[in-house]
C-alpha cells in the first residue's frame, strides 16, 4: 500500500473540531479508535522488526550522557522515523495531516515533524516530565500513538498527564492500539507508569523553526 493511503484512513477519523477545541480550552485532547487497526498492525510490526534487527537504542534525555541518572528517567528504546518503508512513511503522512489542520484552524506556524518509535519492556517508565522547556518554544504540541491491540487494566503502563503541579491528574491513558493524545508541549507535565507488559508506542512532536544560538533547529 502506498504511504498516502496509510495516512489517509486514519486521518478521515480525526475529530477536528474537537481536537481544536479541546487544545484550546485545556491543552490537550485524547481520542481512542482513531488510528486503523491496519495501521497500528503494521506499525507494530515494523517496531518489532527494529527490535529484531537490533535497531532500538537506549533513550537518553536532552544533553545528559549520565547512563545511571537517564535509566532513573526513563528506561525506553527508541529509534526515530524516517521514511525508509512505506509504513514509517504513512505515518509520518499522518501526521502531516494533522500538522496542516492544526496550523490551518489554530495558526500555530508548525514546522516540522519529528518522532521515534519506543518500546518498554516490562518495568520500563518514564516519569513525570515535560517535552519543551517553557521559553524554548521548540517543540509546540507533543503526539503519543500506542499500537497495543489487547491492552488489559493489569499491564498498566498509562500515559498520565498531569496539571501544572505535577500532581493532580488531567487525564489517565491506555496504551491501546489507536488511541492517539495531542497535547502542548510547554504546558502538559506528563509520565508513562510503569508498564507490566511490553509496551509499544510512537511519540512526536511538532515543532516551529525556532533557531537557537544562530543554529536553526539544532541537532536533538
Ligand atoms: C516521550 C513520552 C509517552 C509514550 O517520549 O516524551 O512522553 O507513551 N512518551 O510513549
Ligand atoms: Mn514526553
Amino acid at each position: 500500500m502506498s504511504s498516502a493511503k496509510w495516512a489517509e484512513a486514519s486521518a478521515a477519523r480525526l475529530p477536528l473540531d474537537d481536537i481544536t477545541a479541546a487544545l484550546t480550552a485545556h491543552g490537550w485532547w485524547a481520542g481512542e479508535g482513531i488510528l486503523t487497526e491496519e495501521l497500528t498492525e503494521h506499525l507494530a510490526a515494523e517496531l518489532d522488526r527494529l527490535e529484531d534487527e537490533d535497531r532500538l537504542k537506549r533513550a537518553g534525555i536532552g544533553r545528559e550522557t549520565d547512563f545511571q541518572l537517564d535509566r532513573d528517567i526513563r528506561r525506553d528504546r527508541i529509534r526515530w522515523l524516517n521514511r525508509e518503508s512505506e509504513i514509517q512513511a504513512g505515518f509520518l503522512d499522518f501526521a502531516q495531516a494533522i500538522k496542516l489542520e492544526l496550523n490551518r484552524r489554530l495558526f500555530l506556524g508548525l514546522f516540522e515533524f519529528e518522532a521515534h518509535f519506543a518500546l518498554y519492556a516490562p518495568g520500563a517508565f518514564y516519569r513525570t516530565h515535560l517535552d519543551s522547556f517553557r521559553g524554548a518554544a521548540n517543540r509546540v504540541v507533543s503526539l503519543v500513538a500506542f499500537l497495543n491491540p489487547d491492552w488489559q487494566p493489569d499491564h498498566a503502563g498509562e500515559l498520565v498527564l498531569y496539571e501544572d503541579d505535577e500532581t493532580t491528574e488531567r487525564a489517565r491513558i491506555a496504551p491501546r492500539a489507536g488511541t492517539l493524545a495531542l497535547f502542548l508541549s510547554e504546558e502538559v507535565p506528563h509520565e508513562v507508569r510503569p508498564t507490566n507488559a511490553p509496551r509499544r508506542s510512537i511519540a512526536g512532536w511538532f515543532r516551529v523553526n525556532a533557531s537557537i544560538g544562530g543554529q536553526i533547529d539544532p541537532p536533538r
